[in-house]
């Protein structure tokens, strides 16, 4: 569903320019608006154009219970507008700073809103402060991934914070499944939203150093068996195209050329159309 047709969301959300569906910024607006009970922080991570961040700062606008709001949302993006951004902005050069458009979307609820412009990665986050809802929308590679899990996860608040990992059911990013499945004794699974969120309850603290630094110090052996294990979608369906995308993905950033040819030859055989849907067409070498 498309924002604009939406019957929970404020009007301003509605009209927000996006990539998000509907049903993922009305859980990231509820999220705020309902459950938020401000013993944490609210991450932002990649805002784009700024439709996720009005999502959580309306939320926070119309939550009655929470008293101090300034400043909570803590938005992250380089805000350089990349090939996608011509979809959204008429004539935005590649290159050009998306700053000014994000920071009209946002101006009627600019003060609950910290935005931190620049990589992600450059921001330390300030250790002791707790984080309430966490939601990820820029893990687009391993190593910010690695510093996601090392900065954000450490200061969630067990049975109190939100993770919404917005790529989880989405090609290109086999880190998040791989992920969530390392993290599977600290998380409950809270459902998904089309178009890619899954989201999930924070349980259990992390011991210092269970986690390592990089995860793909885990070896190939252990990633490929996390992702497989994450691999329990309805064979055929999107959802499972996504993970074998994602298997895919993570056999050629291993090195394992074959596996990705045999994998990616039994989805597009049972899936044809999802692979499309996805575009997913990986770098495999030519076959017959
Ligand atoms: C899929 S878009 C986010 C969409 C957004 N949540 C929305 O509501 O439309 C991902 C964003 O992450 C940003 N991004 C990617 N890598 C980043 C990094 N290392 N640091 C900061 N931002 C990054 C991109 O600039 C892009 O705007």
């Amino acid at each position: 569903m498309r924002p604009a047709e939406s019957t929970l969301l404020p009007p301003e959300v509605r009209q927000a320019r996006t990539m998000l569906s509907a049903q993922e910024l009305e859980l990231l607006y509820t999220l705020a608006r309902d459950s938020y009970t401000g013993r944490g922080e609210i991450i932002d991570g990649g805002a784009f154009l700024g439709g996720s961040t009005l999502a959580l700062a309306t939320g926070l606008r119309d939550n009655p219970r929470v008293a101090e709001r300034a400043g909570r949302v803590h938005s992250y993006d380089i805000f350089v507008a990349d090939h996608f951004a011509r979809q959204f902005v008429d004539g935005v050069p590649e290159g050009a700073s998306t700053r000014p458009v994000y920071d009209r979307t946002i101006a009627d609820v600019a003060s609950f809103v910290t935005v931190h412009e620049g990589d992600i990665a450059t921001f330390p986050w300030p250790e002791p402060t707790p984080i309430e809802i966490l939601f990820i929308d820029v893990a687009k590679s391993w190593e910010t991934n690695d510093f996601l899990v090392a900065q954000f996860f450490p200061r969630l608040i067990p049975g109190v914070s939100t993770v919404i990992q917005q790529d989880y059911h989405w090609p290109h990013t086999p880190w998040i499944s791989i992920t969530m499945e390392l993290l599977a004794d600290h998380v409950t699974y809270m459902g998904s939203m089309p178009w890619a969120t899954a989201y999930y309850r924070w349980e259990r603290p992390l011991a210092p150093g269970e986690l390592p630094a990089r995860l793909r110090d885990l070896g190939a052996d252990r990633l490929r068996a996390l992702a497989a294990r994450a691999q329990r979608f309805e064979p055929g369906g999107r959802e499972w195209t996504a993970q074998q995308c994602n298997l895919v993905s993570l056999c050629l950033s291993l090195g394992q050329v074959d596996d990705a040819v045999a994998i990616f030859d039994a989805t597009v055989s049972a899936a044809p159309a999802w692979v499309d849907y996805f575009k997913y067409a990986p770098a495999l070498p030519a076959r017959a």
